[in-house]
């Protein structure tokens, strides 16, 4: 089986390198905006092959694994499944489009294509998943990470708050999944999959904190409802390549890549 990665950054790069190893795929086309970006990594990689364009390949493989943007999967996914291909989302904030999250389902139907969401950067959402089945009350993530995490985020510039002249523990943001996933696009894709997971972008309520103390992308996950209680905390380590993403994020979709060539599917 072939398979496209759009994105050479933290979570491509190592999707790339650990699917070298994994026997059920054959080739595995990169693309990126970045065309040095993509033919560095197509030098190191046996399997990989720089790709500027995805449409002529769209009929040679049989999923696309979304790893660069909002504005990507926005471009990808409805190019991906129109062709009847399946497609994994890193950027599951693009969901928090409403327009654009019914438009993306009602294509994968009518197409007969799946959209996946890995778990990311968090642990609890099978749980929150077959909780969600019953009534929930409440959802709350609280996401910790260091300043270097939030460099150039905009709306934090707005609100004249530098994140790294904040010498403690600090709130930045409480409000619904949307907003947050609004104002921290590369910070809290895990919102909109607790949010898609379980109660919807409106009811799941997310605080920030910065904290020039930890070292660690912590989610602390609480939920409640009919089902019982979740209180599931992820400290994750940050990816080298991008403080923004953590390790576990990559890992997460390569285990679902596993499940998806794979016969065996454990915690679906
Ligand atoms: N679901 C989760 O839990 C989770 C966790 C971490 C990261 N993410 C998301 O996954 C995505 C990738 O993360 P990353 O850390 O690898 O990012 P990164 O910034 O390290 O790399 C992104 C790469 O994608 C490329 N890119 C961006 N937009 C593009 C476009 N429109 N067309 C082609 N190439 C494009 C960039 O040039 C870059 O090489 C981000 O959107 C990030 O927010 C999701």
């Amino acid at each position: 089986m072939n398979i496209c990665v759009i994105g050479c950054g933290a979570v491509g790069t190592t999707i790339a390198r650990a699917v070298e190893a994994v026997p059920d795929i054959d080739v595995v086309y990169l693309t990126d905006r970045s065309k040095e970006c993509a033919t560095r990594l197509q030098e190191k990689m046996t399997k990989v092959r720089y790709v500027p364009d995805i449409v002529p390949i769209l009929t040679d493989i049989a999923l696309v694994v979304e790893a660069a943007s909002q504005e990507a999967a926005r471009y990808y996914l409805p190019l991906a499944l129109s062709a009847g291909v399946d497609i994994l989302v890193m950027s599951v904030g693009v969901f928090q489009d409403d327009e654009f999250q019914t438009d993306a389902f009602r294509l994968a139907k009518r197409k007969g294509a799946r959209v996946y969401m890995p778990s990311g950067a968090i642990g609890g959402v099978d749980a929150l998943s077959a909780a969600s089945l019953e009534d929930i009350q409440e959802v709350t993530l609280t996401t910790t990470k260091p300043p270097s995490a939030f460099e150039m985020n905009p709306y934090l510039e707005s609100k004249g708050i530098a994140a790294s002249s904040l010498r403690e523990r600090t709130e930045v943001f409480f409000g619904t999944a949307r907003e947050a996933v609004k104002h921290f696009p590369q910070n809290i894709n895990v919102a909109a999959t607790i949010s898609l997971a379980g109660i919807g972008f409106e009811r799941t309520k997310i605080r920030i904190v910065c904290d020039p103390q930890v070292a660690t992308n912590e989610h602390h996950l609480k939920a409640k409802g009919t089902f019982g209680e979740l209180d599931v905390v992820t400290r994750n380590v940050p990816s080298p390549r991008n403080p923004k993403t953590s390790f576990l994020a990559a890992l997460s979709a390569i285990s679902a890549i596993k499940k998806i060539t794979g016969v065996v599917w454990v915690g679906v």
